[in-house]
């Protein structure tokens, strides 16, 4: 882990879902941002923002087809970067991670002498 980046799980990211008064923050490429301050100049209008607020929104950022420019107004949102832990955790399972010596890939490894990923 890096010092002085603040991590965060989404045990908290959820509850900043720009509902009942709580700030709005996405998930982008596993960096955490507060995009509450931007929400009324988006272009797109705020709620295809809020729509993904608290969770990860890194399909739905793409996808707006956003330029370059777009991209370095994000990044003056960032407050902090997804918990290691919890990275990729849609993509695949917990258990098969690398490293990781339990699941059905630790005996496949074994035959493949690690060659399988
Ligand atoms: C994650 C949810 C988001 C979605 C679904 C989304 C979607 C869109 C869409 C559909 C447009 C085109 C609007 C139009 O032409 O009328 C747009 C434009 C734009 N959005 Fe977003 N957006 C999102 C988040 C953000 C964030 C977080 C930022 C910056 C902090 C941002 C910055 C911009 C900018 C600057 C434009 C103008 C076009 C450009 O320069 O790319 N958007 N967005």
């Amino acid at each position: 882990m890096e010092i002085n980046v603040k991590y965060f799980k989404f045990e908290e990211i959820s509850k900043r879902n720009g509902k009942n008064g709580n700030k709005t923050w996405i998930v982008v490429k596993d960096i955490v941002y507060d995009v509450t301050p931007y929400l009324l100049e988006h272009p797109g209008g705020s709620e295809l923002i809020t729509d993904w607020g608290g969770k990860e929104a890194t399909k739905p950022f793409e996808e707006g087809g956003h330029s370059s420019y777009a991209k370095s107004i994000l990044v003056k949102y960032k407050i902090g970067e997804l918990h290691p832990n919890e990275r990729g955790l849609k993509d695949e399972p917990v258990g098969l991670e690398s490293g990781s010596s339990n699941g059905p890939c630790c005996f496949i490894r074994l035959l493949t002498c690690g060659f399988c990923r």
